[in-house]
């Protein structure tokens, strides 16, 4: 697929690419940003037109509303170069959708498709070196838009910025890992923002996980904040429980993020004939099941993180090893994901663009 309206934007380039200082094996995930941005301001009621400049700081007052009130939403992405030197993003129409769909719950204006499109057209054109070929390498995009206008009265802001950075990435999540049921700290509620990238609920998890690393584990599995019985998300991608041969997640709402990866995750199960449930699912379900050694995977999807085998989890003061099987669903699904991903199978669901 292919979004045809691009609009031509106003580009400066960098006299000079800093590509040549940059170790590509060994990236911290999100340090480095490529040579190019994207900047976008609105006033007046309107997004003006976009333009890209080289990567750089840049100056705000502070008093801008985003450092006060955290009005500020973003997208993860990738792009994936191929063996012919081709560059793909993954769905992006549906990154799109949900910028403004977190936006909406953010009091922040959608943003027009043609300016998005036609961005990150133009900065992967510019920043084309920084896309390494080869399976695990991608350049992340990261579209946020930040609240600007002056004053800290605590009310919407009439100005803001949306931007596109870019960083050469490997995967998020090095093997696999440990995680916590929650069971105190809450991540969202019913009627919250829980469903949108908005940046507070990233920031509102660092506390809780940290607590959770000094523990020895690397991720925290939320439960739903009435009864904590419930599993929801890892926070940084969604979760999936293999049960017997059954592929269970928990069914997005108002607390769960609507993951690309999740989604993408379902339907190539469903095409290979796995029995996916969409549904609840309880800490007591996923401890009775590892109790009679039907617990054979979980796993966590998203874009960052790509696919991430959990290996081991506790709750209740209870630990639990899972197995670690030859031909996992997630090895096979992370394989057919990165497939279609990095052009090297057909694309039934026309998800490349
Ligand atoms: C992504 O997977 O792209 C995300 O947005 C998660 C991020 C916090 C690393």
């Amino acid at each position: 697929m292919h979004y045809e309206n691009v609009v031509d934007l106003k580009v400066t380039q960098v006299d000079q690419s800093r590509i040549d200082q940059v170790d590509f094996d060994n990236l911290m995930f999100g340090k480095t940003c490529s040579d190019h941005m994207m900047i976008c301001d609105y006033e007046d009621g309107e997004w003006k037109t976009p333009e890209i400049i080289p990567y750089g700081p840049m100056l705000m007052e502070p008093s801008a509303k985003v450092f006060h009130y955290g009005q500020a939403v973003f997208e993860g992405m990738k792009s994936y170069k191929d063996g012919d030197g081709k560059v793909w993003l993954f769905r992006p129409q549906q990154n799109f959708e949900r910028i403004n769909t977190s936006a909406k719950r953010m009091a922040i204006p959608e943003f027009p498709k043609e300016y998005f499109f036609s961005a990150l057209e133009k900065l992967l054109n510019l920043d084309y070196e920084w896309i390494k070929p080869g399976i695990g390498n991608s350049l992340y995009l990261r579209p946020f838009v930040i609240a600007t206008e002056n004053g800290v009265s605590a009310s919407p802001s009439n100005k803001y910025r949306f931007m596109i950075i870019t960083a050469p990435a490997k995967a998020y999540y090095e093997g696999s890992v440990k995680v916590i049921f929650a069971e105190e700290y809450s991540r969202s509620a019913d009627g919250g923002v829980g469903f949108a990238k908005a940046a507070g609920n990233y920031g509102a998890q660092f506390y809780p996980t940290n607590l959770a690393k000094a523990e020895g584990f690397d991720q925290i599995i939320w439960t739903d904040a009435d009864t904590h019985e419930y599993l929801e998300e890892a926070g940084t991608m969604n979760i999936f429980f293999r049960i017997g041969d059954s592929l269970v997640t928990a069914p997005t709402n108002d607390r769960i993020l609507d993951g690309v990866t999740r989604k993408s995750i379902i339907a190539l199960a469903e095409e290979k004939g796995i029995d996916v449930q969409v549904r609840r699912v309880s800490v007591k379900e996923i401890k009775d099941a590892a109790r009679a050694g039907e617990l054979k995977e979980i796993f966590g999807a998203g874009t960052a993180a790509v696919v991430v085998p959990v290996s081991a989890f506790r709750h209740g003061g209870e630990d639990f090893e899972l197995p670690q099987l030859e031909n996992s669903y997630a090895k096979q699904l992370k394989a057919n994901l990165l497939d279609i991903q990095y052009n090297r199978a057909e694309d039934p669901f026309g998800w490349r663009y």
